[in-house]
């Protein structure tokens, strides 16, 4: 009864609210009345009184020079979020008012990237020094324009100005252990661009699959993109393929889909970084051309694609020269494709097992003096940086490619933070570091309490720590701190095989740690950013069709039962503020007339404990937590 009446007086207030804006259109909008729910958050944002209104008959106005990319894309943006078509033209214009202006200009104040948008009641005008400038700002005044906007609405006045904190804010996409399509992909990179976010790192190649065309190696996808169907069989647990066994699951971009990626990317303010893991994770590869193994001849390794799971025997020998000539031929036809001035090599936890007991890789260790087999892999990474460079690239490794006698001229990418801290010793040996902590970037991990999310590792990354994240370690001095290109999240896809499971781990962590690679960490705030989700983000990524996870919301308990079995002691926790969390003790499922949660409390052992998160109107948030107290 209470949940209905409260429905019908919102509806109501709605309805109100509606007629209000209808009549009076041209009513001033207060400044103080707006909320600020731009991700990520600018530099400065300041409102006045009043604003602009955006109807059919506003004119877009582009630069020449930039019209040709942008000019498609704001009209047909424009268009999906508002309704309206507007006219885009390339060029300047004297008009001044019912305007949209974008203006490239000399400004010393605005950076790469960099923009200023104001918006007053008679034009909008986006001010940048470059295209990427324009592209964002566009985005945030996208972002300006009310969500649920059909038709002509009101745009508040104010002025933004905005410069990123890094120039490298990325996601990686594992597209090996589940395969995504060309469409998936574009549709991401636009959701993607829309927070600022300018890296996609692609990884293409793993055990369980090599997702580029190479025109020399055609196994490479003739083979080496397909594998055994164990869909349904979990990942660590299924049996390595059979050479008879039909292999269903895979899929591969050719060189046409990589280079229309490429260029839908590009006009997104988003660089295509290609990798190629090599010298481990090379299941794929060396299924394909098994003669890039260690061993020649009679061996027990099988020579098919890991199904899931971890694949023993996924190194290319580091000893033979064919291996590098191979190389040298992939990542020149890597190197035509992609414009990006890096090539990603991988160069992470390669199993050196095979390599202690080839005889290839045994006589170059004697030849150039190498101690043991770290130093092999550095010699191997050595000699594929020289492969990149040749092709007027610079190579990017995972910090595994520090060990042994490191890898001059490389740009590293810190993962193994806590482990170890390569956030450290990257940017002290004077490397180009990105931070792509596991323990705060790898949005892999579940994301809520792991009984209550899909399937997925066991360990959790909450929303919270991927935008608390502070990329930065502060034991570094400036000088080092300088050499941080930025942040990155990874979303590694062995649990993932669908691709509305894909969305749903990316958002809206990525919004989060969008908001850590582009913004000032003085102006960051979890509260404002949980309430920019909740109140405009979330309406947004829905009329997109984005799959995200509302899981923010959920009650994460925590229990202990006293040593005679008759107490149980419960805590509960929700890593969002404002909101209160309401309980049950009888089977039933919590709402606001349900008891409140004010600290810990105890009741029987066995009891079903029921918990849901709770806003001032009487909202469920996110899901109920249900948990058995044994
Ligand atoms: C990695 O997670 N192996 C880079
Ligand atoms: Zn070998």
């Amino acid at each position: 009864m209470i949940n209905t009446s409260y429905k019908t007086n919102i509806y109501r207030t709605k309805t109100v609210a509606l007629l209000l804006v209808c009549l009076m259109f041209s009513v001033s909008i207060y400044a103080q009345d707006v909320q600020n729910t731009f991700i990520p958050q600018p530099e400065s944002v300041v409102y006045a009184s009043g604003g602009f209104k955006l109807d059919e008959n506003t004119k877009v106005f582009i630069p020449k020079k930039f019209s040709k990319a942008l000019a498609p894309m704001v009209s047909s943006t424009l268009t999906s979020d508002t309704g309206l078509s507007l006219t885009v033209n390339a060029g300047r214009t004297s008009a001044s008012k019912n305007v949209i202006v974008f203006e490239k200009v000399k400004n010393a104040s605005i950076e790469a990237e960099g923009y200023v948008l104001e918006v007053n009641a008679s034009k909008i005008t986006v001010k940048a020094t470059d295209y990427a400038g324009l592209f964002n700002g566009f985005q945030t005044l996208r972002q300006a324009i009310p969500a649920g906007s059909n038709g002509s609405t009101a745009i508040p006045s104010l002025i933004i100005t905005d410069n990123p904190r890094f120039h490298w804010r990325g996601v990686l996409f594992d597209v090996s252990r589940h395969f995504q399509t060309k469409a998936f992909i574009l549709k991401q990179l636009d959701v993607l661009a829309s927070y600022k976010i300018n890296k996609f790192h692609w990884h293409l190649t793993d055990d369980q699959g090599w997702r580029i065309e190479i025109k020399k190696y055609p196994n490479l996808t003739q083979k080496g993109a397909w594998r055994a169907d164990r869909t349904g069989i979990a990942w660590w647990s299924r049996e390595h393929a059979t050479a008879d066994e039909p292999k269903t699951v895979g899929g591969f971009y050719t060189q046409e889909d990589i280079k229309e990626v490429i260029a839908y990317a590009a006009a997104r303010n988003i660089e295509v970084i290609p990798e190629i893991d090599v010298p481990g994770h090379s299941k794929a590869l060396v299924a394909s051309y098994p003669e890039l193994f260690c061993f020649d001849g009679e061996t027990d390794a099988n020579f098919e694609l890991a199904t899931g799971g971890k694949a023993p025997d996924n190194a290319v020998c580091a000893g033979k020269e064919t291996t590098y000539a191979f190389l040298e031929d992939v990542i020149k036809e890597v190197a035509e494709l992609f414009p990006s001035k890096y090539i990603h090599i991988g160069g992470d936890e390669c199993n050196k097992t095979n390599w202690k007991k080839c005889p290839h890789c045994q006589k170059v260790m004697t030849d150039y003096n190498l101690a043991d087999e770290e130093e092999l892999q550095s010699h191997f990474i050595q000699k594929v940086n020289k492969i990149v460079t040749a092709q007027n690239k610079l190579m990017i490794g995972w910090d595994e490619i520090l060990s042994g006698k490191g890898a001059k001229g490389a740009t590293i990418m810190a993962w193994r933070r806590g482990r170890h801290t390569p956030e450290l010793q990257a940017p002290r040996e004077g490397y180009p570091t990105i931070m792509t902590s596991y323990l705060h970037s790898y949005i892999s991990r579940v994301q809520g309490p792991t009984f209550m999310e899909p399937e997925g590792p066991n360990s959790v990354l909450p929303l919270s720590v991927v935008y608390n994240h502070e990329p930065i370690p502060a034991e570094l001095t400036a000088k080092e701190a300088s050499r941080v290109l930025g942040n990155q999240t990874c979303l590694w896809a062995e649990f993932t095989p669908t691709e509305e499971h894909f969305e749903y781990m990316l958002y809206p962590r990525t919004l989060a740690s969008a908001e850590v690679s582009w913004s000032d960490p003085k102006v960051k705030n979890w509260e404002r950013f949980q309430n920019a989700l909740k109140s405009d983000h979330f309406k947004r990524l829905e009329r997109d069709n984005v799959n995200y996870a509302n899981s923010m919301f959920t009650v994460y308990p925590a229990f202990a039962i006293d040593q005679l079995n008759t107490e149980a002691i419960v805590f509960l926790k929700t890593e969002t503020v404002g909101f209160s969390i309401y309980y049950t003790l009888d089977g039933s499922d919590p709402t606001i007339n349900a008891i409140k949660y004010e600290g810990d409390f105890k009741t029987k052992p066995k009891t079903l404990l029921k918990a849901g998160l709770f806003n001032e109107a009487g909202e469920l948030l996110g899901e109920i937590t249900e948990i058995r107290l044994k």
